[in-house]
């Protein structure tokens, strides 16, 4: 089977009301995670876990593509199959995280650049031919007295656009990932305000460097107020805000947008992101859905505790979640929905180019 352009896979990333999955926690954000559980923080308890979620019956329902980890693409499930293939043989498109992380600014105290473009290309072409058709960066921006400054939103942007073209040239989709981060007390309008400057400046950046927008997602936070903000918005102030921003400075030809939880609730989340496709769904020139790793992750963390006897309510959970998502992204998620805890019956089929494609 002909493996589907860039185009075509962008747009699939983000059809038929589904979202992504990230499952590509560094080793050290993993580990901090596991702690908090008493989890063994090994490669095989890493591989375990990710084995739990990539085997959940029904996966295929909500979620279209998931985000790996370096360590995780190298691994092999206990059928010996790699990751990338176990999702690509049930229509799952295998993604893969290719930063090196967030790492202190020279001269700029308290903003982050992320780095590894150095010896990228030759990461992508490896990762292309493990399985991976999109791959994903994630740039930081911190709100606080003075930041985020002009530097590091133009460092990030450059860095982002960089690494966007060398995805587009090796045959993977970039998901484009500027994040505003939750932490501080600042108001909705200012986290509207940053938002909108980084995103400007992050869609100047890939013009500049060429990246063919037709062939690319981009992955912002929500707009929303600090956590320690007193005045907290509700779902529809936040829709408001988020799909505001994103229209002053998303171009209509990007086919997907898919948020980041970014440490909100699993409730939230999809309480927010319901709320901007229920009021503007019909009107947007590109999907609004979600690629969360928490708000998808956690609830089915805590159940699983590192026990083999909680995988199957484990893997209930992150069924469940990621259907209350596919809900929100199509404005139907509704109090019946998070309270419906069906379960799934076994994997279902869902022919699609990707099935079978992975090495
Ligand atoms: P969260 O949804 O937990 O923020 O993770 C998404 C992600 O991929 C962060 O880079």
């Amino acid at each position: 089977m002909a493996t589907p352009t860039l185009e075509a896979t962008a747009k699939m990333m983000v059809a038929d009301g589904k979202g992504l999955l990230a499952i590509d926690e560094s080793t050290g954000t993993c580990n901090k995670r596991f702690a908090k559980w008493a989890i063994p923080q090994t490669p095989e308890a890493h591989r375990l876990y990710r084995e739990l979620i990539v085997n959940t019956p029904g996966l295929n329902e909500s979620i279209s593509g998931a985000i790996l980890y370096d360590e995780t693409i190298r691994q092999q499930l206990d059928t010996g199959a790699s990751f990338a293939k176990a999702l690509a043989s049930v229509g799952i498109i295998p993604g893969i995280k290719v930063d090196l992380g967030a790492k202190e600014m020279a001269a700029f105290p308290g903003e982050k650049v992320t780095e590894g473009l150095d010896g990228l290309r030759a990461r992508l072409g490896e990762y292309r031919k493990m399985g991976a058709r999109f791959a994903k960066w994630r740039a930081v921006f911190a709100i606080g007295e003075g930041i985020p400054t002009r530097g590091c939103i133009e460092a990030n942007a450059h860095a982002l656009a960089r690494y966007a073209g060398l995805c587009q040239e090796e045959g993977l989709v970039p998901v484009v990932e500027p994040e505003v981060l939750m932490e501080g007390d600042h108001t909705l309008r200012v986290c509207s305000e940053v938002t909108e400057r980084v995103l400007v400046t992050v869609f100047e950046e890939l013009y500049i460097q060429r990246v063919k927008l037709e062939a690319m997602i981009l992955k912002p936070n929500m707009v929303l107020p600090g956590i320690d903000c007193s005045m907290q918005a509700s779902p529809d102030e936040v829709a408001d805000a988020t799909v505001r921003c994103l229209l002053r400075a998303v171009p209509a030809a990007v086919p997907g947008v898919v948020f980041l939880s970014g440490g909100q609730s699993s409730k939230l989340a999809s309480q927010r992101l319901n709320a901007m496709n229920v009021r503007y769904k019909s009107s947007l020139p590109w999907e609004l859905s979600f690629s969360f790793g928490r708000a998808i992750q956690e609830p089915a963390l805590e159940i699983w505790h590192g026990e083999q006897a909680n995988v199957a309510t484990a893997q209930e959970s992150l069924y469940h979640r990621a259907k209350c998502n596919r809900a929100a992204h199509r404005g139907e998620y509704n109090d019946v929905v998070e309270a419906d805890h069906q379960v799934s019956g076994p994997p279902t089929a869902v022919p699609n180019a990707y099935a079978g494609s992975a090495k």
